[in-house]
């Protein structure tokens, strides 16, 4: 039989950390695939999805910053996919290319693996780029009372209201008063720090950063610090890769403690 072949696809892809996951599942699981990472320029999209429609590849994980850009080269998109406009995994199913947004997922269980009830709280979300409407899709549907989104460049928090009616904006660089706090900028990948004073906010909320590397970012020190809740996003990664798997093998990878080693000999 075919060795079958997957990919990440992105830019910048390197840091990825979805091979590394996906490769010890396929060995666990005994299954003969193999998961690659590739960089691609917007201009290859196209033909490299065709090349999913043609089985040469048998599906793939989208990343930055492709999410949005992969829709108009696939059949359907999952309900999710649809209503985030944002897709980050690709199979070919039933003679059609089939765009899905397990990120959504992802956020979720993470979320609900934490001792935090989110029902009926406030919401701020740093930063609008790739991954956040996926999040807004998620604390939606948990029925948080309220979200509130800072960027940088306002028109991309303004945006995201065409799909979000219910969003609040706020100038980057200002504070609001909130149960839960997302960080879901790239500051604090390379150690910076987010130029916002929390020493008021007090100790009982929960501080989320979707970076997982490194594992603990400055904005989630400073939570911590102030004596609030903090998980970074590295549930929410295994989770995403967890349904993306699913929906390729038909099978449901193990999560345990070695699963969450795998990611940390870096
Ligand atoms: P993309 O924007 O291409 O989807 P991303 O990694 O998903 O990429 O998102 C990066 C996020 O980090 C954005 O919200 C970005 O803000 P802008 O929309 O203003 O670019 C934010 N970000 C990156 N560097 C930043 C910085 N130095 N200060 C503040 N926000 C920053």
């Amino acid at each position: 039989m075919k060795i079958k072949k997957y990919f990440v696809i992105g830019n910048p892809v390197q840091h990825s950390l979805s091979p590394k996951l996906h490769n010890y599942w396929l060995k666990k699981n005994s299954i003969e695939a193999s998961y690659d990472k590739i960089k691609l320029e917007e201009s290859q999209i196209k033909n490299f999805i065709e090349e999913i429609r043609q089985e040469k590849i048998n599906g793939c994980n989208v990343t930055v910053p492709f999410k949005k850009t992969v829709i108009p080269f696939l059949d359907k998109l999952s309900l999710e996919a649809e209503q985030t406009q944002s897709v980050n995994t690709i199979l070919f199913e039933n003679g059609n290319l089939v765009g899905h947004n397990t990120d959504i997922a992802g956020f979720t269980r993470a979320i609900k693996d934490l001792n935090f009830n989110i029902m009926g709280k406030k919401v701020l979300i740093l930063g609008a780029g790739g991954v956040v409407p996926s999040i807004i899709f998620a604390l939606n549907k948990m029925q948080v009372s309220e979200i509130i989104v800072s960027n940088r460049t306002r028109e991309k928090a303004e945006n995201l209201k065409l799909n979000f009616n219910n969003l609040k904006i706020l100038d980057w660089g200002a504070l609001t008063e909130f149960d839960m706090i997302i960080n879901a900028t790239s500051l604090g990948l390379n150690k910076e720090t987010i130029n916002l004073n929390f020493s008021k906010v007090g100790n009982n909320k929960l501080f989320y950063d979707v970076i997982y590397n490194p594992t603990e970012t400055n904005f989630l020190k400073e939570g911590k610090k102030l004596g609030n809740q903090i998980e970074n996003g590295k549930s929410m990664f295994i989770y995403q890769a967890f349904e993306a798997f699913k929906l390729w093998h038909k099978i449901e990878p193990e999560i345990n403690k070695e699963t969450i080693e795998t990611l940390d000999n870096d």
